[in-house]
């Protein structure tokens, strides 16, 4: 069957998570993000990915309640930041963060980044909180292999999820397949290059094709790579269009077109070689 905005993949943990939702790093807390996330909800997405760091979990936890959704209808994310890196400080962590949101558990609950030295007591602490049910699924952002090797090696729980940017610009295939091989789900963040190559001649070549957009290309090419794809925009016009994705299919030629794009160029953080 074709993917639709109701698709959902199941992770390592039997939980089963949107393939689609919206992203709401640097969007202003207060009104911004609870429009963002309004529009959203109101065209179907069922994934929301915040961060303690982003400042707007106390709006995303606003909507959801505004708008009276059963707690199991809309998957939350959630990260743990640099700061609250050890055991005890994560476990205090998660619980802030589900005070924000004003939830009694999140759907995934992420290491932002694989801060040096105190990764590992970290980990036992997500661990903790899987088991404990404050959060269904547990995973990481921003691990490169290396990363993932040591974390493979002690930890008692695989992670369900590694975030990091990913696009046809940017297109890690090296760490997809190691992640995929480890059971790790693969979501790429930054999908649309935070908007630096929409204006692409061959991608908007590509795209005139399917008289579809930029942007569109650039999600619809993540989905029909198996990845979920997290989109962020304030706008509701954008909100709309970045859903409009489940009505085409690019060809295998124009998906290979795509990924010769691969220019290894990071638009938000760049983790590599990181200890
Ligand atoms: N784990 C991490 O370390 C990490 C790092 C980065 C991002 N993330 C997550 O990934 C999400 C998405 O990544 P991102 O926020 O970096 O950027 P992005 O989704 O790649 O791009 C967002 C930019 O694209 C523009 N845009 C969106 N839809 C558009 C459309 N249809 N046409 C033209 N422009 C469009 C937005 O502007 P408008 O608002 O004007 O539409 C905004 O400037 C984040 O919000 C966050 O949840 C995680």
């Amino acid at each position: 069957m074709g993917l639709t905005i109701q698709s959902k993949v199941t992770l390592n943990s039997g939980v089963e998570m949107p393939v689609f939702g919206l992203g709401v790093w640097q969007v202003p807390p207060g009104a911004p993000t609870r429009k963002s996330v309004a529009s959203a909800l109101e065209c179907g997405y069922r994934l929301v990915d915040t961060a303690k760091l982003y400042a707007n979990e106390e709006d995303v936890g606003a909507v959801l309640r505004e708008r009276g959704l059963p707690r199991d209808e809309v998957f939350v994310t959630t990260k743990l930041w640099n700061s609250d890196h050890g055991y005890e400080s994560t476990l205090k962590a998660c619980e802030a963060s589900l005070g924000r949101l004003g939830l009694p558990w999140v759907d995934l609950y992420l290491v932002h980044w694989p801060v040096p030295g105190a990764r590992k007591d970290t980990w036992r602490a997500m661990e903790r909180i899987l088991k404990e049910g404050k959060a269904r699924a547990i995973g990481v952002s921003n691990y490169m292999v290396p990363h993932l090797e040591e974390l493979l090696a002690s930890c008692d729980v695989v992670p369900a999820v590694n975030q990091f940017e990913l696009s046809p610009f940017l297109y890690q295939k090296g760490l997809i397949e190691f992640c995929r091989k480890q059971g790790i789900a693969v979501e790429a963040y930054s999908p649309l290059t935070k908007g630096n190559r929409l204006g692409d001649r061959r991608l908007k070549e590509v795209s005139a094709r399917y008289r579809k957009t930029p942007a569109q290309l650039l999600i619809r090419w993540g989905l029909q790579h198996g990845i979920i794809e997290i989109p962020r925009s304030t706008r509701p016009d954008h909100i709309r269009e970045n859903a409009q994705v489940f009505d085409f299919e690019i060809s295998p030629e124009d998906m290979r077109v795509l990924d010769s794009f691969d220019e290894g160029v990071h638009y938000a953080w760049d983790p590599t070689g990181k200890p």
